[in-house]
């Protein structure tokens, strides 16, 4: 017999461990819609305050897991692995990681979310390009994965549907924050996926949910552990996030930039980050025998082209307007563009991700609720980056308007207030802060 959810709410405040058939219970309730919202918010908070201990965390996530399809992609030749990031501003890794690592023979079936808050989301991203479809059923995700090699949609209705009603619960009960439900969350869409491996990119820093190392170091082990626990090969690499990556933030510049990247160029954080990543992607499926041949097999996806080659091919596929990645003309483009200067001389000391995030939220490029629409085309390009010299006038971004932008002068005053400029440099820190494999 199932304890009732108020004596499991009573034991997790006081401290206690559940047992594994009790969480199920819960979960399982829950999702049914038998257990009510203000009895699954209170135990959201308990465990917030008092934390679940690893033989909880992996009860939950099975929960959440089996709340919905579980997809078996087995019959697909080769290895089938994933990325997931933690999110942060500026982040359009997926967008090149994917096609450069289909190019390089590694099976991506990609589920990816949409942005809230400061954090932009990658079908966003891809929505930006003409006729891009990312509600495919889940038989074309399966060929596509299969004939092109890659494919990138959104979270069906029948995949994790208990992480889709918690998440929304939590988001406005302020019990987002907490490693045991961050990682059950997480885990439980990415093993709905049916993969044999997932590359984690935990970010680290004032633009991340993670602000320290040893938190980002705690999620990364807590994510990675229930993984290898059901048995999938894991790698998670700690990444810094302490000014956007890269320089676009806003959908269709994402896009752009993504298409210098995968022409051998764009910005040097960007390119590194997405490097590595796509390697440690190779390294799990066993196409590149260690790190630096699998880091040369994804360089030189970029230098001969196939990487662009198979952006292209993904478009198409998924219905979008391949020549819209050769050509960015073709991508939608905010009506106005100005540029915000630097109000003093110096070194840029800091850009805070955070305030540039939510910069680019009140331009229209994000939501602040779900079912807001964004505005593809709005944004901005950091023009200075942390260590950058600066003359006083001189652009620090340049921002991309669009009809429902917030007005200049409040738009000036976030960017003003983002960068930090000082007498001096400040030291290079690192991009990769630490690999747990
Ligand atoms: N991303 C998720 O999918 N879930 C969380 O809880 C946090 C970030």
């Amino acid at each position: 017999m199932p304890r009732p959810p108020y004596e499991l709410i009573h034991s997790k405040r006081d401290g206690a461990a559940l047992a594994p058939a009790d969480i199920a219970a819960l979960v399982d309730g829950f999702t049914r819609g038998e257990i009510p919202e203000y009895q699954m918010s209170a135990f959201c908070m308990a465990v917030f305050f008092r934390g679940m201990d690893v033989v909880e965390t992996r009860a939950l996530t099975e929960a959440m897991l089996r709340s919905g399809d579980v997809l078996d992609l087995s019959d697909i030749p080769g290895a089938k692995i994933d990325k997931h990031s933690t999110g942060g501003v500026g982040d359009k890794v997926s967008l090149a990681l994917a096609p450069l690592a289909a190019a390089c023979g590694v099976k991506v079936p990609m589920i990816s979310g949409r942005g809230l808050g400061h954090t932009g989301g990658t079908l966003d991203k891809l929505e930006s390009i003409p006729g891009f479809r990312v509600d495919l059923p889940i038989d074309r995700f399966r060929a596509l994965v299969r004939e092109v090699g890659a494919c990138l949609i959104g979270q069906t209705a029948r995949l994790a549907p208990a992480d889709r009603k918690l998440y929304a619960l939590r988001d406005v009960t302020a019990t987002v924050e907490s490693i045991p439900l961050i990682s059950a969350s997480i885990m439980s869409k990415k093993l709905a996926e049916g993969i044999d491996g997932l590359v984690l990119d935990v970010k680290v820093g004032a633009g991340a949910f993670m602000k320290t190392l040893p938190d980002a170091r705690a999620l990364a082990a807590s994510l990675a552990g229930i993984g290898r626990a059901m048995g999938k090969r894991v790698t998670a690499l700690l990444t810094a996030m302490d000014q956007p990556l890269g320089c676009a933030v806003g959908n269709a510049l994402e896009v752009v930039e993504t298409v210098e990247l995968l022409r051998g160029g764009g910005p040097a954080d960007l390119r590194a980050v997405t490097v590595e990543l796509t390697a440690e992607m190779l390294l799990l499926a066993g196409v590149a025998a260690d790190l630096p041949a699998a880091r040369a097999a994804v360089e030189g996806a970029i230098r001969d082209g196939r990487g662009l080659d198979k952006l292209a091919e993904i478009v198409r596929a998924q219905g979008g307007d391949p020549e819209a990645v050769r050509d960015p003309g073709r991508l939608p483009r905010a009506p106005r563009r100005y540029e915000v200067p630097a109000p003093a001389a110096g070194f840029v000391a800091a850009v805070d991700g955070e305030a540039v995030g939510l910069a680019a939220m009140a331009l229209g490029a994000g939501r602040a609720r779900v079912e807001d629409r964004v505005d593809p085309a709005v944004g901005l390009e950091v023009l200075k980056k942390v260590g950058d010299p600066v003359e006083r006038g001189e652009p620090l971004c340049r921002v991309h308007e669009g009809a429902r932008s917030e007005p200049r002068p409040a738009v000036t005053a976030r960017i003003h207030r983002a960068w930090r400029i000082a007498g001096s440099a400040p030291a290079a820190a690192a991009l990769v802060l630490e690999r747990m494999a």
